[in-house]
This record gives C-alpha cells, structure tokens and sequence, in this order.
C-alpha cells in the first residue's frame, strides 16, 4: 500500500500538473484541501512569473493561501461564470462521479464547480474507487431543525455521524453543521444526490454526479494520466 510519503508526492504531483491547464486570462475557481495545495502554490508562483488570471476561492482556507501567493481574488459581482475548476475528491469512481467535502467546503465548491465550464479533479491514487461510499458522504446541514434532518437522512438508508472538532460541531465556511452519512455502497450515486437534496434542511451533499470534466491521478506505475 501507499506510504504517507508517497501519497503528498502524488498530491504534489497531481496538484502541479493541473496549473498546466490554466492559461493567461482565465478566470478560475480555486479548490480546497491538501492536494489542490500544490495547484494554488504552482499558481501563486506562476503569478509571480506574470500569468494573469482572475480566481475565486472555495473557502476561507484558499482564500487565505491564495491571498498569500499573490493571486488576484475577485466577487461574483464580477465575473460571468469560470474557464476552468479545480479540485480535489475524496472519492472518484470509475464513471469520475465523486464524493467530495471531507474538508468542509463541499457547498462552495459545489457552486463553482457547477458554473465552471470545465472542471478538473486532481486525486492521488488511495482516492480511486470501483464503487463510491467507503469515504461517509458529507451532507451539509443548516442548524435550525437538524435532529428531524438526521431522522430524515436515516429514513433513505444513511447513519449520519455529526462531524465535531475539538468535542464542538464543525461550522462549515457558511455557518452550517455537517452529517458524515455512512450509506454503504452507492449503487445510484445520481439518484442519491437528488433525494438527499430534496430534505428540507440539507444545502447540499458531497456526491458530485457527473460534473468532472477530467481526473488528473496516476496509473499503476506511478506516471500522471488523465481521464476524461
Ligand atoms: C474539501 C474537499 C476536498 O477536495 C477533499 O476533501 C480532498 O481533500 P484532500 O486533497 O486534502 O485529500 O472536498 O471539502
């Protein structure tokens, strides 16, 4: 299996090659977690280098990175829509449908990926799948009613654990409460994310259904390939 070495070598390694994609003028959302790490360094020093481009953040945490590097943030006010998304998964299955929001940010990153007209995916190998739903699905909840929400996300076959931080439930970037559903293998991952969503109380789950454009991993031997 892989060691911990490896795996941040192949968050590197995939993290970088996914800044090859971003040409001058795009206007890109910035992804969050430790593998989309390197694509925003990769960028910062890019800027650096004189790429000009326009992003927009998926949470607090890459608004801070991003901010840090140098790279130009802009509001919604300002932009149409995006050239291109990237981020990391949590899971991708082999029709690249994901699990995303083991760091929280599933919302945000949500909406950007959905109004980007390409996104791309960046995983390392441990997050390849045959089927997804070994990683517990990220249901992000709003505060208001939540113990009828969990009842809720029970009734369609999930066992929702309250994600909690330092014995507090986490507060998502947007002042919400996450559920980690274990819903064992997800036979119809398209389905699942409608019926979840239509909950009163859920803003959004973690399963992404058909909206990776193409998934920067690696093969057997170690080399980048991308799918898609
Ligand atoms: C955050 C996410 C991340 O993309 C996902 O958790 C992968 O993170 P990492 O690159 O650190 O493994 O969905 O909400």
């Amino acid at each position: 299996l892989f060691g911990v070495r490896d795996l941040v070598n192949e968050k590197q390694m995939v993290g970088e090659k996914a800044a090859e994609f971003v040409k001058d003028g795009m206007i890109v959302g910035l992804g969050t977690g430790s593998t989309v790490f390197y694509t925003i360094q990769k960028l910062g020093q890019l800027v650096n280098e004189g790429l000009s481009i326009k992003a927009v953040p998926t949470s607090i945490q890459t608004e801070r990175l991003a901010r840090e590097l140098g790279i130009t943030l802009v509001d919604f006010t300002e932009i149409e829509g995006f050239d291109l998304a990237i981020d990391g998964a949590d899971e991708v299955d082999e029709n690249l449908n994901l699990i995303k929001g083991g760091g929280g940010a599933l919302l945000r990153e949500k909406i950007i990926a959905y109004a980007a007209k390409e996104f791309i995916v960046i995983a390392d190998s441990s997050k390849l799948v045959k089927s997804l739903g070994t990683f517990p699905l990220p249901v992000e909840v709003v505060p208001f009613g939540m113990e009828l929400t969990e009842r809720h996300l029970k009734e369609l076959g999930g066992v929702p654990r309250l994600r909690t931080i330092d014995g507090a439930p986490f507060k998502t970037d947007n002042g919400n409460f996450i559920f980690d559903c274990d819903f064992g293998f997800i036979e119809n991952a398209g389905e699942l994310e409608k019926a979840i969503n239509m909950i009163p109380g859920v803003v959004e789950n973690g399963l992404f259904v058909g909206m990776a454009d193409k998934v920067i991993t690696l093969d057997k031997q170690g080399k980048v390939v991308i799918r898609g």
